[in-house]
């Protein structure tokens, strides 16, 4: 598919399938040199990261626990600049190697405001991994350790990443038509 319309917006094919398995499996395997031996544990952030984190783990041979947090900052194609903690971790990460899976860092808003909350468990090492990175539109300074591709500064779809709702289940990345 070329084209996708999602409610009243035209999407059109930004990033093909496998350009996107290349990015996760190089990531998986800069993971699984980097963290060998350590007590790791893989928190995917929900809902965007679903489809990156089941991909990424499906090829990691590490040792490890994996749990989820929900959090939201967008609300249809722009940030509203809010970030709510919704869903708890459920898994002690107190001396752990935590390894926060994101599907996107756009202004890094969320993933400033995650790390914060996570360095308050006495994590040994906390190291972010993200499919895609906005550089254009980054403010923050936390260092994104794994980043699979770099986008321009415009917003998609597919992969788990939505436009309102919808567009998730799509296995390659589109951009939005203007
Ligand atoms: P940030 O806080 O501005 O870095 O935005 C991060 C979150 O906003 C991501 O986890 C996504 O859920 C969402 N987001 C950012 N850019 C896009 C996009 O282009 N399409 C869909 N969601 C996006
Ligand atoms: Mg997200």
């Amino acid at each position: 598919m070329n084209t996708v319309t999602l409610l009243d917006q035209d999407f059109e094919l930004l990033i093909p399938a496998v350009e996107i398995e290349q990015a996760v499996s190089r990531i998986a395997q800069q993971i699984n040199r980097d963290l060998k031996g350590k007590d790791v544990v893989f928190i995917g952030i929900l809902n965007g990261a679903f489809m990156f984190a089941a991909e990424l783990l499906k090829q990691i041979d590490l040792t490890c626990q994996i749990s989820f947090l929900k959090l939201e900052s967008y609300s249809g194609t722009s940030s509203t600049g809010m970030v709510t903690s919704l869903i708890g971790l459920g898994v002690d990460i107190s001396n752990c190697t935590v390894v926060v899976l994101e599907d996107i860092v756009d202004t890094g808003l969320t993933i400033a405001n995650i790390v914060k909350q996570l360095e308050r468990h006495k994590t040994s090492e906390l190291k972010i991994a993200t499919l895609l990175f906005k550089p254009e539109a980054y403010k923050e300074k936390v260092k994104l350790d794994y980043v699979g591709i770099e986008i321009p500064n415009k917003f998609i779809v597919g992969f788990g990443l939505d436009y309102n709702g919808f567009g998730r289940n799509l296995k390659e990345i589109y951009v939005i038509k203007k």
